[in-house]
């Protein structure tokens, strides 16, 4: 499919570009990944860590001018429209939930291994995909479920999906996870998700999960060095805990999930992390 074959290698055309022509031609196309770069440049410059810490502040200033005053609904529907996520340039892409969403060495290990654990459970589960974004992945998964439901917060998108994917026959819903009753089902699945999120609505979501389903699949971008700091709050909004060096774990403060089992069922590579997709066995 269409998705899996996006690369961002494929977005450099002209092999005469000069280095600098095709980084300004990347961050073009991927604005989020603009702090990453600059940092790596000021590293490159031997900067000392004072300077690294002040870059950063500066970056969350200005993410949090980008989406003063918007509500949820609106800060990722903005997102989209101004595509912060970046985009593959292809016509067909209208909406676009970044690369961790279509870069193959990402995406082929988690749809290999959520379909393997899937298949584990017998007869096809009723599955809930909660912020279903493009859609390029859940599609890929969409044979091996029963029911599903896919629910997004942004009405544009979710209006996309229900005719871009009519063929699946997937329920997509406009829904806000955090705050409106869920979908039942076995699975809910939750992917780079709630690390876009606030803690107090990454705790609305968990709270109905934990009551409304067998197992939850959740895929998180994390450090990659042990030990780090988890569940450091931040505002609601296109960057992830990785910029002040914490990552979503559930079964810890403030969140204190309790499921029965857990287990990791895949891991790649990406920006100096993690994103690592555990699967819970709910009580
Ligand atoms: C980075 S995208 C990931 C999309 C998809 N899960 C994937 O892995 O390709 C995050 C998605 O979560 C959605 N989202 C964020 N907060 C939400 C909320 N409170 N309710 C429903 N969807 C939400 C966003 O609109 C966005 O489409």
């Amino acid at each position: 499919m269409d998705t899996a074959a996006f690369k961002l290698e494929t977005t450099v055309k002209d092999p005469n570009q000069t280095l600098l022509e095709v980084v300004n031609h990347i961050l073009a196309m991927h604005p989020n990944l603009a702090p990453a770069v600059e940092e790596i440049a000021l590293m490159a410059q031997g900067k000392d860590q004072t300077t690294l810490k002040r870059q950063r502040e500066a970056h969350r200033a200005r993410e949090a001018q980008l989406f003063q005053g918007l509500n949820t609904q609106e800060i990722f529907t903005k997102i989209y429209a101004e595509r912060l996520w970046g985009h593959s340039g292809q016509a067909e892409h209208v909406f676009w939930s970044g690369t961790g969403s279509h870069v193959e060495a990402t995406v082929r290990p988690y749809v290999s291994a959520v379909a393997g654990f899937l298949a584990s459970l017998g007869d096809k589960p009723d599955v809930v995909d909660l912020g279903c974004g493009d859609f390029a992945v859940g599609a890929q998964l969409r044979p091996f479920c029963n029911g599903y439901v896919a629910c997004d917060i942004v009405p544009p998108l979710v209006e996309f999906n229900r005719v871009r994917f009519r063929s699946l026959e997937v329920d997509f819903q406009l829904l806000n996870i955090a705050t409106d009753p869920l979908p039942r089902g076995d699975v809910a699945m939750i992917r780079q998700v709630l690390q876009h999120l606030s803690n107090a609505e990454i705790l609305g979501v968990v709270r109905q999960v934990e009551q409304n389903f067998k197992h939850l699949v959740l895929t998180e971008h994390l450090p990659s060095e042990p030990g780090f700091t988890p569940n450091l709050d931040k505002p609601t909004g296109r960057d992830i805990r990785m910029g002040i060096g914490s990552g979503i774990v559930l079964t810890a403060a403030p969140f204190n999930l309790k499921p029965l089992a857990e287990r990791t069922l895949c891991e790649a590579a990406e920006a100096g992390g993690v994103i690592r997709t555990t699967v819970y066995q709910l009580a």
